[in-house]
Protein backbone atom coordinates (compact mmCIF):
# COMPACT_ATOMS: atom_id res chain seq x y z
CA UNK A 1 0.00 0.00 0.00
CA UNK A 2 3.06 2.36 0.11
CA UNK A 3 2.84 4.55 -3.08
CA UNK A 4 5.76 6.44 -1.42
CA UNK A 5 8.03 3.48 -2.43
CA UNK A 6 7.93 5.01 -5.96
CA UNK A 7 8.46 8.31 -4.70
CA UNK A 8 7.38 11.49 -6.83
CA UNK A 9 5.01 11.10 -9.09
CA UNK A 10 7.45 10.63 -12.58
CA UNK A 11 7.32 13.35 -14.79
CA UNK A 12 7.48 11.67 -18.44
CA UNK A 13 5.91 13.80 -21.01
CA UNK A 14 8.00 11.97 -23.66
CA UNK A 15 5.16 8.90 -23.08
CA UNK A 16 2.30 11.17 -22.23
CA UNK A 17 -0.24 9.29 -23.89
CA UNK A 18 -1.95 12.67 -24.93
CA UNK A 19 0.78 13.89 -26.28
CA UNK A 20 -0.84 12.94 -30.37
CA UNK A 21 -3.53 15.74 -28.77
CA UNK A 22 -1.57 18.03 -28.04
CA UNK A 23 -0.16 18.20 -31.01
CA UNK A 24 -3.56 18.30 -32.95
CA UNK A 25 -4.95 20.94 -30.18
CA UNK A 26 -2.07 23.42 -31.82
CA UNK A 27 -1.98 22.08 -35.68
CA UNK A 28 -5.74 22.57 -35.94
CA UNK A 29 -5.41 25.91 -34.55
CA UNK A 30 -7.53 25.10 -30.78
CA UNK A 31 -5.22 27.38 -29.58
CA UNK A 32 -5.87 30.74 -31.61
CA UNK A 33 -9.28 30.36 -30.30
CA UNK A 34 -9.08 28.56 -26.86
CA UNK A 35 -5.87 29.83 -26.28
CA UNK A 36 -3.01 27.27 -25.30
CA UNK A 37 -4.52 26.94 -21.48
CA UNK A 38 -8.36 26.80 -23.32
CA UNK A 39 -9.98 29.49 -21.30
CA UNK A 40 -10.28 30.96 -24.26
CA UNK A 41 -11.33 34.59 -24.65
CA UNK A 42 -12.13 37.16 -27.55
CA UNK A 43 -11.08 36.79 -30.82
CA UNK A 44 -11.78 36.44 -34.43
CA UNK A 45 -14.54 33.40 -33.67
CA UNK A 46 -15.95 35.09 -31.26
CA UNK A 47 -15.57 34.45 -27.33
CA UNK A 48 -14.41 31.11 -27.29
CA UNK A 49 -16.14 29.21 -24.24
CA UNK A 50 -13.50 28.15 -21.46
CA UNK A 51 -12.16 24.61 -21.74
CA UNK A 52 -11.19 24.81 -18.36
CA UNK A 53 -14.69 25.20 -17.50
CA UNK A 54 -16.74 23.49 -19.91
CA UNK A 55 -18.78 20.38 -18.41
CA UNK A 56 -18.83 18.48 -21.58
CA UNK A 57 -18.65 14.98 -21.37
CA UNK A 58 -15.59 13.22 -23.30
CA UNK A 59 -18.47 12.02 -26.25
CA UNK A 60 -19.62 15.74 -26.18
CA UNK A 61 -16.03 16.98 -26.88
CA UNK A 62 -15.90 14.67 -29.75
CA UNK A 63 -19.12 15.47 -31.07
CA UNK A 64 -18.28 19.28 -30.44
CA UNK A 65 -14.79 18.95 -32.68
CA UNK A 66 -16.30 16.86 -35.21
CA UNK A 67 -19.15 18.86 -35.97
CA UNK A 68 -18.53 22.10 -34.72
CA UNK A 69 -21.76 24.37 -32.83
CA UNK A 70 -24.29 25.54 -34.84
CA UNK A 71 -25.03 29.19 -34.66
CA UNK A 72 -21.69 30.17 -32.92
CA UNK A 73 -17.73 30.19 -34.24
CA UNK A 74 -16.59 26.98 -32.98
CA UNK A 75 -15.85 25.79 -36.43
CA UNK A 76 -16.82 21.77 -37.25
CA UNK A 77 -13.53 19.54 -38.16
CA UNK A 78 -14.54 16.52 -39.65
CA UNK A 79 -14.29 16.12 -42.88
CA UNK A 80 -17.85 15.54 -44.89
CA UNK A 81 -19.47 16.88 -41.68
CA UNK A 82 -23.36 18.19 -43.07
CA UNK A 83 -22.55 16.61 -46.24
CA UNK A 84 -22.29 12.47 -45.75
CA UNK A 85 -22.06 12.29 -42.16
CA UNK A 86 -24.91 13.86 -40.51
CA UNK A 87 -24.39 16.25 -37.67
CA UNK A 88 -27.10 16.98 -34.53
CA UNK A 89 -28.82 14.87 -37.35
CA UNK A 90 -28.41 18.22 -39.67
CA UNK A 91 -27.29 18.21 -43.51
CA UNK A 92 -26.17 21.64 -45.08
CA UNK A 93 -29.27 22.74 -45.54
CA UNK A 94 -30.92 21.99 -42.58
CA UNK A 95 -28.42 23.87 -40.66
CA UNK A 96 -28.83 26.92 -43.01
CA UNK A 97 -27.80 30.15 -41.23
CA UNK A 98 -26.85 28.22 -38.41
CA UNK A 99 -23.88 26.39 -40.27
CA UNK A 100 -20.88 26.89 -38.23
CA UNK A 101 -17.38 27.76 -40.14
CA UNK A 102 -15.41 24.66 -41.16
CA UNK A 103 -12.40 24.21 -39.62
CA UNK A 104 -8.81 25.67 -40.78
CA UNK A 105 -8.00 21.72 -41.42
CA UNK A 106 -9.83 18.44 -41.18
CA UNK A 107 -8.82 15.94 -38.67
CA UNK A 108 -9.60 12.20 -38.77
CA UNK A 109 -11.57 10.67 -35.93
CA UNK A 110 -8.76 9.32 -34.88
CA UNK A 111 -7.53 12.95 -34.51
CA UNK A 112 -10.21 14.28 -32.95
CA UNK A 113 -10.58 11.66 -30.41
CA UNK A 114 -7.02 12.75 -29.75
CA UNK A 115 -7.39 15.85 -28.70
CA UNK A 116 -10.43 16.02 -27.12
CA UNK A 117 -8.45 13.06 -24.82
CA UNK A 118 -6.14 15.94 -24.41
CA UNK A 119 -8.30 18.30 -22.99
CA UNK A 120 -9.94 16.12 -20.71
CA UNK A 121 -6.71 15.14 -19.46
CA UNK A 122 -4.89 18.39 -19.22
CA UNK A 123 -7.80 21.52 -19.51
CA UNK A 124 -10.86 20.31 -18.81
CA UNK A 125 -11.51 21.04 -14.62
CA UNK A 126 -8.24 23.32 -14.54
CA UNK A 127 -7.89 26.36 -12.04
CA UNK A 128 -6.26 29.59 -13.49
CA UNK A 129 -3.14 28.77 -15.25
CA UNK A 130 -0.31 27.93 -13.85
CA UNK A 131 3.47 29.19 -15.28
CA UNK A 132 4.32 25.32 -14.48
CA UNK A 133 1.19 24.45 -16.92
CA UNK A 134 3.10 27.55 -19.70
CA UNK A 135 6.49 26.17 -19.35
CA UNK A 136 4.88 22.10 -19.75
CA UNK A 137 2.70 23.26 -22.64
CA UNK A 138 5.52 25.09 -24.52
CA UNK A 139 8.73 23.08 -23.88
CA UNK A 140 10.80 25.69 -22.73
CA UNK A 141 10.58 29.08 -20.58
CA UNK A 142 8.29 30.98 -23.66
CA UNK A 143 8.38 34.45 -22.91
CA UNK A 144 4.59 34.18 -23.65
CA UNK A 145 4.62 32.23 -20.16
CA UNK A 146 6.29 35.34 -18.10
CA UNK A 147 3.17 37.14 -17.08
CA UNK A 148 2.39 33.72 -15.12
CA UNK A 149 6.08 34.07 -13.99
CA UNK A 150 5.40 37.27 -12.21
CA UNK A 151 2.17 36.62 -10.83
CA UNK A 152 3.55 33.51 -9.14
CA UNK A 153 7.08 34.38 -7.84
CA UNK A 154 7.97 37.26 -6.05
CA UNK A 155 10.98 38.50 -8.17
CA UNK A 156 13.55 37.72 -5.29
CA UNK A 157 16.08 37.45 -8.02
CA UNK A 158 17.20 41.04 -8.78
CA UNK A 159 19.59 40.33 -11.19
CA UNK A 160 17.73 38.47 -13.84
CA UNK A 161 14.26 41.26 -13.20
CA UNK A 162 17.23 44.18 -13.97
CA UNK A 163 17.65 41.98 -17.42
CA UNK A 164 14.51 41.72 -19.26
CA UNK A 165 12.50 44.62 -18.23
CA UNK A 166 10.15 46.08 -20.65
CA UNK A 167 5.90 45.46 -21.05
C1 LIG B 1 -12.36 29.98 -34.81
C2 LIG B 1 -12.30 29.86 -33.38
C3 LIG B 1 -12.30 28.46 -32.78
C4 LIG B 1 -11.48 27.41 -33.07
C5 LIG B 1 -10.36 27.35 -34.09
C6 LIG B 1 -11.84 26.35 -32.16
N1 LIG B 1 -12.88 26.74 -31.37
FE1 LIG B 1 -13.80 25.62 -29.95
N2 LIG B 1 -15.14 27.10 -29.64
C7 LIG B 1 -15.12 28.34 -30.26
C8 LIG B 1 -16.24 29.12 -29.78
C9 LIG B 1 -16.58 30.54 -30.22
C10 LIG B 1 -16.94 28.30 -28.87
C11 LIG B 1 -18.17 28.69 -28.07
C12 LIG B 1 -19.43 28.19 -28.75
C13 LIG B 1 -20.64 28.63 -27.96
O1 LIG B 1 -20.81 29.84 -27.78
O2 LIG B 1 -21.40 27.75 -27.52
C14 LIG B 1 -16.21 27.05 -28.81
C15 LIG B 1 -16.61 25.96 -28.03
C16 LIG B 1 -15.88 24.79 -27.90
C17 LIG B 1 -16.27 23.69 -27.05
C18 LIG B 1 -17.52 23.60 -26.21
C19 LIG B 1 -17.22 24.00 -24.79
C20 LIG B 1 -18.44 23.93 -23.90
O3 LIG B 1 -18.26 23.82 -22.67
O4 LIG B 1 -19.58 23.99 -24.39
C21 LIG B 1 -15.28 22.75 -27.17
C22 LIG B 1 -15.21 21.41 -26.46
C23 LIG B 1 -14.29 23.26 -28.10
N3 LIG B 1 -14.70 24.50 -28.53
C24 LIG B 1 -13.13 22.60 -28.44
C25 LIG B 1 -12.28 23.01 -29.48
C26 LIG B 1 -11.17 22.23 -29.98
C27 LIG B 1 -10.66 20.95 -29.37
C28 LIG B 1 -10.65 22.93 -31.03
C29 LIG B 1 -9.54 22.50 -31.96
C30 LIG B 1 -9.74 21.23 -32.66
C31 LIG B 1 -11.43 24.14 -31.17
N4 LIG B 1 -12.42 24.15 -30.22
C32 LIG B 1 -11.21 25.12 -32.12
C33 LIG B 1 -14.19 28.79 -31.15
C34 LIG B 1 -13.19 28.02 -31.72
Amino acid sequence: MSAAAYGQPAQAPASDPTNAGKAVFSRANCVGCHKWHGNGGGGYGGDALSLRKTELTRDQIIETVGCGRPGTGMPFFLRGAYDEVKCHDMNRQDAGAQMPPEGGTFLRPKDIEAVSDYVIAHIKGGGEPTFAECVAFFSSTSRVCDVYKTQAQKPDDAAAASTGKGQ
